[in-house]
């Protein structure tokens, strides 16, 4: 059924616009005033994009009243009870759920392309051994361009698909050689006898001088963490590579500024964060302590891993990881784990306090990932790096969904102009 538009009246020329109502499959409906900068002259003014739409997608749905997330109408906690890293990543880029050979045939395809070009590698090689890996990542992701240019033609279906398996299948290489090259030990080069965590396990954790057997408990919860992450709809970084590839700027470029964005400690950084700042806690009797100074607007100290612009309730994620991390802890033998222990307190003493209840804020994705990653033996600083792998999936679906789409445009933001207005040149002589 058709919804009526909304009618908008200028007042100052009693001019009339009629905005039409745009309806999803579900979600709040949507008001389309793209012909109103036509018919008024004016903008919408909207910072920080909290109330707008900034295009159609069939990819990824969150109620974040209700904290429910659906990956192409699949509910994630389905998804993660029943499903892997791979299926999810076909489901999120394809649409539909593969058949056994349509997986068997992706998986393979995957794991093909797992080996990066050597000098590549030379390349990680040339960073300061104490780069931050995310910088390391985002520059070798950058430059697979200047490598993979055979198949780089953005209007040719199968170039995107060939990108879109390549850049699934390389990133846990770059990520292990940008974690080597900070340990100072010799890369380990992909295996295509495991599967893609086990895979990325053994590139990060195996040395030349001693066999090393991956944990199938380490390989599971890195599976699991990697689906829970693989995509939050127009989230900062999937946003970042769509603006980008709207340029059509290539995919590698698109996909590197989207690993920038992520880095920020508001966005996918905070994982990283959350950790440090369970370590500056230190034990349960200074929780009190940080809480005032999280709710001090004159700090800039905030709770990390807490609050999201989309959730006001759970977020879905957040509770799978920490009933994962009772369970992951158990198996691996390392119950005694007291920043575990420190973040379970400091939500439970959070979430009955004034100030986080009344704005709603309760734990994100990233309060209790940390706790996984560390107990996996992964340094702090690889965190958003795990991250990092498990949305490339993510940005590859979104910009293969924009880019399939024929009305699709340059995006371009306008903005409310409140510098000087026009002033004549002085010479500097001439100046105060
Ligand atoms: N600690 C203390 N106060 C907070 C926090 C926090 N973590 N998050 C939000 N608030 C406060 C704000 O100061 C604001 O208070 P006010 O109404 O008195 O001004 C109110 O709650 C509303 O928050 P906004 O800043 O409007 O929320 P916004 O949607 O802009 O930001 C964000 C969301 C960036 C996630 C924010 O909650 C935050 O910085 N959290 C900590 C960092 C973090 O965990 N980021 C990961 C997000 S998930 C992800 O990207 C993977």
């Amino acid at each position: 059924m058709e919804k009526p538009s909304f009618e908008l009246l200028n007042p100052a020329t009693g001019t009339k616009s009629e905005l039409p109502v745009r309806s999803g499959s579900i979600g709040p409906d949507c008001l389309d005033i793209s012909a109103l900068s036509k018919d008024q002259g004016v903008f919408t003014f909207d910072p920080a994009f909290s109330v707008t739409a900034s295009c159609e997608s069939k990819i990824t749905f969150i109620d974040g009243d209700a904290g429910v997330l659906l990956y192409r109408g699949y509910p994630v906690e389905q998804l993660a009870a029943r499903s892997s890293f791979m299926e999810v990543a076909y489901l999120l880029i394809y649409g539909e759920l593969p058949s056994n050979t349509q997986l068997t045939a992706y998986r393979t395809s995957i794991t093909r392309h797992t080996m990066i070009n050597e000098s590549l590698l030379r390349f990680t090689n040339g960073f300061h051994h104490n780069a931050h890996p995310m910088a390391m990542v985002s520059a070798v992701v950058a430059s697979m361009a200047a490598f993979y240019y055979d198949s780089m033609d953005i209007h040719n279906p199968r170039h995107r698909e060939i990108f879109s398996h390549r850049i699934v299948a390389k990133l846990p290489t770059i990520a292990a050689a940008a974690h080597k090259h900070a340990l100072g030990q010799p890369f380990v080069y992909p295996r295509n006898d495991l599967a893609y965590c086990a895979n990325l396990l053994n590139m990060f954790f195996a040395v030349p001088c001693e066999p090393y057997q991956v944990d199938p408990v380490a390989a599971q919860a890195l599976d699991l963490l990697f689906m829970l992450h693989a995509d939050h709809e127009q989230n900062a970084s999937t946003s970042t590579v769509r603006l980008a590839g709207s340029t059509g700027a290539n995919p590698y470029a698109a996909i590197s500024a989207g690993v920038s964005a992520l880095w920020g400690p508001a966005h996918g950084g905070a994982n990283e964060a959350v950790l440090d700042m369970l370590e500056q806690i230190g034990t349960a009797d200074q929780i009190p302590k940080y809480l005032d100074m999280a709710k001090d607007k004159s700090s800039h100290f905030k709770l990390m891993g807490f609050g999201h612009r989309v959730y006001k309730n759970f977020d879905p994620r957040a509770k799978i990881i920490r009933e994962a991390c009772h369970r992951v802890l158990a198996k691996l033998g390392r119950t005694d784990n007291p920043l575990f222990e420190l973040a379970l307190r400091l939500e439970e003493i959070a979430l009955k306090d004034e100030y986080f209840v009344s704005r709603k804020l309760y734990p994100n994705v990233d309060f209790y990932s940390g706790v996984i990653y560390s107990a996996l033996g992964i340094p702090r600083s690889m965190y958003t790096v795990m991250f990092a792998i498990a949305r490339t999936v993510g940005w590859v679906a979104h910009w293969m969904e924009m880019i399939s789409d024929p009305a699709m445009r340059i995006g371009r933001p306008r903005q409310l102009y409140t510098g000087p207005t026009q002033r004549d040149y002085l010479d500097v002589a001439k100046r105060s």
